[in-house]
């Protein structure tokens, strides 16, 4: 496995790559990596002849009062996870090395990065919009893998790859998950033992909606009212949001159209932590 930190480097490298008529593959992400991550690189692997994958914890994308400095940098071990998964290319640029001095351009998503972590988060999606785009043109990857856990981010990247013409097919994979149906997050570190047990209660509530929607039900307002209730009734859990979207737009669904396929999303608290999860379905 090759490292890279040198933008330029890598961009030429790729040039390479490109002119050999490799196919590349790519898997962006912000390190401390776990089973999620690895399985992007695993669909990226029978995807392309070369996997890249990006290591960069993207200042742009935190707000102030975020996680940005306290954001897990286990890079040595990231590393070598990295190179079991069969990663070829790693690239670990430094923030001054990617934005370079008098950095100034930016990608807005306008509609899809307003509402539920736009919302609560204003500059986030921007910041994300604008380093995949500028990771897509130093890597020049024909696929690009992205995971459904960060399903508002994954609408995003279609919406923008679509947008500017880039020509690259974006793929989203499914959600890895714990034994006990936690979600897989590079920020689960920060659940006390307690609120690691509690956070079970998320995966729980969207199985009883995937339950119902199996046995029929397609009522907006009964499907959001039963995850809901189950989140409400664990002890500390606070919702942010729990809504049901649809999959290109991500926009607020009144009514389910049988054959469109939808998200049933939902943000919720724990503490100071903020743990996401969601159910792709086709009604
Ligand atoms: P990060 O949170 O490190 O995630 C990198 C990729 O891994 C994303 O596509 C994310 O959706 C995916 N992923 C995370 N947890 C997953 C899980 N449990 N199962 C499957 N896939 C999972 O998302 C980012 O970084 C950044 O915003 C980035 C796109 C790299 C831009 O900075």
């Amino acid at each position: 496995m090759k490292i890279f930190n040198d933008p330029k480097t890598l961009q030429s490298f790729s040039e390479m790559l490109r002119l050999q008529e490799k196919r590349i593959g790519f898997v962006p992400t912000m390190g401390a990596l776990h089973d999620g991550h690895l399985s992007l690189v695993k669909i990226a692997k029978s995807r392309a002849d070369v996997v890249v994958m990006s290591i960069f914890v993207n200042p742009l994308q935190f707000g102030k009062a975020e996680d940005f400095g306290k954001y897990p940098r286990p890079f040595e071990r990231d590393v070598e996870l990295a190179r079991f998964a069969g990663v070829d290319i790693l690239f670990a640029p430094s923030a001054e090395a990617l934005y370079g001095q008098g950095f100034q351009s930016f990608v807005e998503v306008e509609h899809v990065s307003k509402g539920f972590e736009g919302a609560i988060r204003p500059t986030h999606f921007r910041g994300v919009a604008t380093v995949v785009l500028k990771l897509f043109n130093l890597t020049k990857p024909h696929v690009a893998v992205f995971g459904e856990k960060d399903a508002q981010q994954l609408t995003l990247i279609r919406r923008m790859a679509t947008d500017l013409n880039l020509d690259v097919e974006i793929i989203g994979a499914p959600i890895v998950r714990e034994p006990d149906g936690l979600a897989m997050s590079s920020r689960n570190v920060y659940l006390t033992s307690e609120q690691r047990k509690e956070a079970t209660v998320l995966y729980r509530a969207l199985m009883q909606a995937k339950s119902q929607l199996d046995a029929g039900e397609r009522n907006v307002d009964v499907l959001k009212m039963l995850v809901t209730r189950t989140i409400q009734a664990s002890p500390t859990a606070l919702i942010d949001y729990v809504d049901i979207v649809d999959d290109d737009a991500f926009s607020p669904a009144t009514s389910l159209q049988s054959g469109k396929s939808y998200f049933l999303i939902l943000a919720v608290r724990l503490g100071e932590v903020r743990l996401l999860d969601n159910l792709h379905f086709s009604a």
